[in-house]
């Protein structure tokens, strides 16, 4: 099951809650944002955005989801740009990640 990184944090909780309910293998977290919070420049492009506008948000909800059902495996997705980055989101508990190539991680922000 892949998540948004906009839905609420109550949401995260329910769809958790229901993964776990239907047995569902895992969580991937996350899919591209729509929000364009702490870009340095205002844009009007359409769709998801990845890479680091996205790190924060993709961390925090990671952190939501091992806290609120450590049993489900995570695979961390969003901003993980080198080592470090990968290294702070299985801190929070993911059991894998993923990223995408460099050139692709950059979006606007
Ligand atoms: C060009 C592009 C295409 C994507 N296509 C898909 C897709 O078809 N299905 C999907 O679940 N996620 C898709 N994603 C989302 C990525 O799998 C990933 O969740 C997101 O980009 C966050 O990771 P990143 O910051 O490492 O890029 C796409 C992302 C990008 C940039």
């Amino acid at each position: 099951m892949k998540i948004a990184p906009d839905l609420a944090d109550d949401d995260l909780r329910a769809i958790a809650d229901l993964c776990l309910a239907q047995k569902v293998a895992g969580m991937i977290a996350t899919n591209t944002t729509l929000s364009r919070h702490g870009l340095r420049q205002s844009t009007t492009e359409p769709g998801g955005l990845s890479g680091q506008p996205l790190k924060a948000r993709a961390t925090a909800v990671i952190r939501l989801l091992h806290r609120h059902a450590p049993q489900l495996p995570i695979i961390g997705v969003g901003g993980i740009a080198s080592a470090a980055d990968a290294w702070e989101k299985s801190l929070l508990g993911l059991v894998c990640c993923n990223s995408t190539p460099a050139g692709s991680t950059k979006g606007p922000g």
